[in-house]
């Protein structure tokens, strides 16, 4: 079990989190956290980027030389990576009013820094 919390710590690079755990022959036994993979595609844009349910759908693009949906300060506040998602699932953070109204998204249209996928995402980045 310390040599798999130890694998675990120097896992660099990856936000670990625990989904569950399980007990088996009275032993508390971590299971391998949420490691599911899902592509992000987006219109016009012959790129497909990876993406999994721990980081936000925009660092998926952000490390991309040419970003198709424009960098801004990467945690909701200038609403410069507003997109439209056109299809899949995502859970989102609170987003600023500022740029995102109830009805945009009722709409889908979000911050790209804001949601974490949940599916495969397909998405259309809009002018902020
Ligand atoms: S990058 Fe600024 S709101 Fe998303």
């Amino acid at each position: 079990m310390g040599d798999f919390l130890g694998y675990l710590r120097n896992m660099k690079g990856h936000r670990l989190t625990i989904k569950r755990s399980v007990t088996m022959n009275n032993q508390q036994t971590v299971v391998s956290p949420d490691r599911a993979c899902y592509q992000v595609r987006v219109m016009n844009e012959s790129r497909c980027f990876e993406t999994n349910s721990q980081n936000n759908v925009l660092a998926s693009m952000g490390w991309a030389e040419n970003s198709p949906v424009p960098v801004g300060c990467k945690g909701g506040g200038c609403g410069k990576c507003r997109v439209k998602v056109t299809s899949g699932t995502y859970l989102s953070k609170k987003m600023s009013r500022a740029h995102i109204t109830p009805r945009d998204e009722e709409q889908s249209i979000v911050l790209a820094c804001r949601i974490f996928a949940q599916s495969d995402i397909h998405l259309i980045p809009l002018e902020a």
